[in-house]
């Protein structure tokens, strides 16, 4: 079995599977699809949504078994190949300078010289390694002593990998790749948006139940990415405490009329895009070069007036996308009616479920 923490949005591909399970799990809600390989493209045949076993601590690779073996039912599938994603903190998601070297040693260099390459100590992480494309007029001579490497460097604890290894077996499953969440909304693009991906400066946003992470494509290259601990959660929350109701209450309101609680749902919002305005404007400045537009994934952003409300604040084009436009869709009728709304929380489990294949 060969399971990595894997960033394979564009990269070399290892065995490519003919399907996969891709389960994104989230910290309030798993997602997962079944994609098969279809010629040139890709089927998904079987979606599903479930509550996320516990939000409050990490989960144990039984109760991970458990919660896989139920969404491996709910997806009716055969086949045992997953791909994991962990949680945007879970994993680290950096790029890097390195000598020229074998992908296998810039693993181990990076597990052993974290301090050096990641400016902190990060021991019992497991990385892996996806290598850039040097500018032209930057590329020394291979075997100079000046020789480097640029590349996007994922890691993760090896205790987590270990888990998800162990809770995947449990249910029956092969975990085949484990993906940085973080990197999913990115895998997505490039194949639902590949003009988009290839000649924009674009930021991807992603707005969960616990965070919100921020990834800047320069021409497809992922240039920076920041995690921002604000989303849905924090939402229902001030709704909750404004109306001094229950948080399922507030939940019901958030969704069904947001118009009314729009002063509560402003006290996150405003904060939130604050902050992810502060990375674009950061982008910008530091690579020169203006961001044209920003795409939105994450359950928080199946609501079309908070869409609204975070792009006065982002101060940039908004744009919510279909990260499952790519796909030729052979679901059951009543999946295929619901597949609309729930497309936008789907990005990181397609985007899974894409380096696996
Ligand atoms: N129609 C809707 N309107 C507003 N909010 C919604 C809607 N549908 C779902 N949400 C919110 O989306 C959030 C869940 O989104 P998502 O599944 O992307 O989060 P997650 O992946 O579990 O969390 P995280 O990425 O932070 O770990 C919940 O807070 C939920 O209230
Ligand atoms: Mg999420």
């Amino acid at each position: 079995m060969h399971t990595v923490l894997s960033t394979l949005f564009t990269g070399p591909r290892r065995k490519r599977p003919e399907q996969i399970l891709a389960i994104d799990l989230g910290s309030r809600t798993t997602k997962a699809v079944h994609l098969h390989r279809r010629g040139e493209g890709f089927n998904l045949s079987r979606f599903a949504l479930l509550d996320a076993p516990i939000f409050d601590k990490a989960m144990s690779a039984d109760m991970l078994g458990e919660h896989l073996k139920a969404v491996s039912q709910a997806l009716d599938a055969k086949t045992r190949q997953v791909s994991l994603t962990t949680g945007v903190n879970d994993a680290i998601v950096r790029h890097l300078e390195v000598p020229r070297m074998p992908l296998d040693d810039m693993r181990m260099v990076l597990k052993h010289n974290s301090r050096n390459y990641l400016q902190q100590e990060l021991s019992n992480h497991v990385f892996d390694c996806h290598l850039l494309p040097s500018p032209t007029h930057e590329t020394p001579k291979a075997g100079t002593p000046m020789a480097r490497q640029r590349v996007l460097a994922a890691g993760g604890k090896q205790e987590l990998i270990d888990e998800y290894t162990a809770g995947a077996k449990s249910a029956g499953l092969v975990a085949e790749h484990i993906v940085p969440g973080l990197v999913g909304p990115v895998n997505a693009f490039e194949m639902a948006m590949p003009d988009a991906f290839l000649n924009e400066v674009v930021a991807l946003i992603d707005i969960g139940f616990r965070s919100a992470s921020i990834c800047l494509l320069q021409q497809g290259e992922l240039i920076l990415s920041r995690v921002v601990n604000l989303g849905g959660d924090r939402l229902t929350q001030a709704v909750a405490e404004s109306l001094e109701i229950s948080y399922a209450e507030a939940e019901g309101i958030k969704m069904g009329m947001p118009q009314e609680v729009q002063a509560a749902l402003e006290s996150v919002l405003l904060p939130l895009g604050r902050e992810l305005r502060a990375s674009i404007d950061f982008f910008e400045h530091q690579q020169d070069c203006p961001v044209a537009a920003a795409y939105l994934t994450g359950g928080t952003t199946r609501s079309e007036f908070l869409v609204q409300l975070l792009q006065q604040e982002l101060a940039v084009e908004t744009h919510t996308w279909n990260p499952t436009g790519f796909l030729k869709v052979d679901l059951p009728p009543q999946q295929a009616a619901e597949l609309e709304h729930v497309a936008p929380q789907l990005a990181v489990a397609i985007g899974a479920g894409i380096a696996a294949l």
